[in-house]
């Protein structure tokens, strides 16, 4: 917030915040790359944020405001990782938080954030679009004042254009592409916020093209409708009707680029590629933009040299049950004598 403070709807009344969020590293790809005969990809590692994900830029910025409105409680739905950042920053605050999550569809790690957090969790037996429709009814009643902090909360798309911005200070210019998954559309709205705002202060010329990424069963966007029961590993994005599906379209649409769907077994390829390759650890939903980069490359439909930034948008470590189902790692037990060891390692 500081860093990024005349860009951001803060004010000298807006009470100090801040977990050490932002600031995220940009790493080029050389090794994926290479395979993908790219020379340009990088991603952004918005899982280095304090609580492991991207939503921490946002959740910082409404947080703060909410306390600035003098709230004492905060509630949002979530598939994770908002939850996880509100149980934060709600503690740090001193508000009550209340997550309302989709029974049996959240990673453990995400789940435990809020739990230890002390945030008070209710699973519904439901989707993260029915958990969003109850909570917006919830913030807006009267007779138990509440704030709202999912993306529909414009504070929280403020907040998350500062990662636009840190690309474009780093690089020195806008990417030519940027790739990012789409869930609830928030996101990918807020990135072509903050590259618009860079341009029209003069300080980047260009605006990248941006490529949105949709799990295949999970993709409104892309099949033009909501879909009722959305499924797929990548539980991050398991989202039907994106609230912000208006603004997402408007980003494709401006910057000439695209939102296209990745199967759950593209995904786990890319989730696997950039650890062994590149030594990130991902969650399975961060890699549906480095999935969709590689199709979008062997598909010949990427220049060789272009500027790449794929967002990687939270940590490997909040979903140990993927990792262990779908990184194929296995463990070589031995008695402890040298012998032994070198047995099992065939040496
Ligand atoms: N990647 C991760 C790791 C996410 O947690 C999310 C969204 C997205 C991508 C998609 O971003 O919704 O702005 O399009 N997670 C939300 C949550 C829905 O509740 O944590 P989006």
């Amino acid at each position: 917030m500081d860093r990024y403070r005349p860009w951001l709807p803060v004010s000298d009344a807006t009470p100090a915040l801040s977990l050490g969020e932002g600031a995220t590293p940009l790493v080029h790809l050389r090794r994926l790359g290479g395979q993908l005969g790219l020379t340009n990809l990088h991603v952004k590692i918005e899982g280095m944020n304090p609580t492991g994900s991207f939503k921490d830029r946002g959740m910082v910025v409404a947080v703060a405001k909410a306390l600035e409105a003098g709230a004492r409680s905060i509630i949002c739905a979530s598939t994770g990782n908002t939850s996880a950042s509100a149980a934060a920053y709600g503690a740090a605050a001193g508000l009550e938080v209340v997550v309302v999550l989709p029974k049996g569809a959240i990673a453990i790690g995400k789940l435990l954030q809020a739990l230890v957090a002390s945030a008070r969790v209710v699973a519904i037996d439901g989707n993260f679009d029915q958990a969003l429709a109850v909570v917006r009814e919830l913030a807006a009643r009267d007779d138990h004042p509440i704030t709202l902090v999912n993306s529909v909360n414009p504070h929280r798309l403020a907040g998350q254009k500062t990662a636009a911005f840190e690309i474009c200070d780093d690089l020195g210019r806008a990417p030519d592409i940027l790739a990012i998954p789409v869930g609830n559309a928030g996101n990918i709205s807020a990135y072509w916020a903050g590259f618009t705002d860079y341009v029209m202060a003069g300080i980047v010329e260009r605006r990248p093209r941006m490529l949105g990424f949709q799990a295949a069963g999970a993709a409104p966007i892309v099949l033009g409708h909501p879909v009722e029961q959305p499924d797929t590993i990548a539980t991050a994005i398991r989202i039907g009707n994106p609230a912000s599906w208006t603004l997402a379209t408007e980003a494709r649409d401006e910057s000439g680029g695209r939102i296209e769907a990745v199967t759950d077994e593209e995904i786990l390829a890319a989730y696997r590629d950039v650890v062994r390759l590149e030594g990130i650890f991902c969650e399975p939903s961060s890699a549906a933009s480095l999935a969709g980069v590689a199709k979008l490359a062997r598909a010949g439909e990427l220049d060789q040299d272009a500027l790449i930034v794929a967002v990687l948008t939270g940590n490997g470590l909040k979903d140990p049950h993927t990792a262990e189902a779908h990184a194929g790692a296995s463990i070589l037990d031995a008695a402890p004598t040298v012998d032994a060891v070198r047995a099992v390692l065939e040496w």
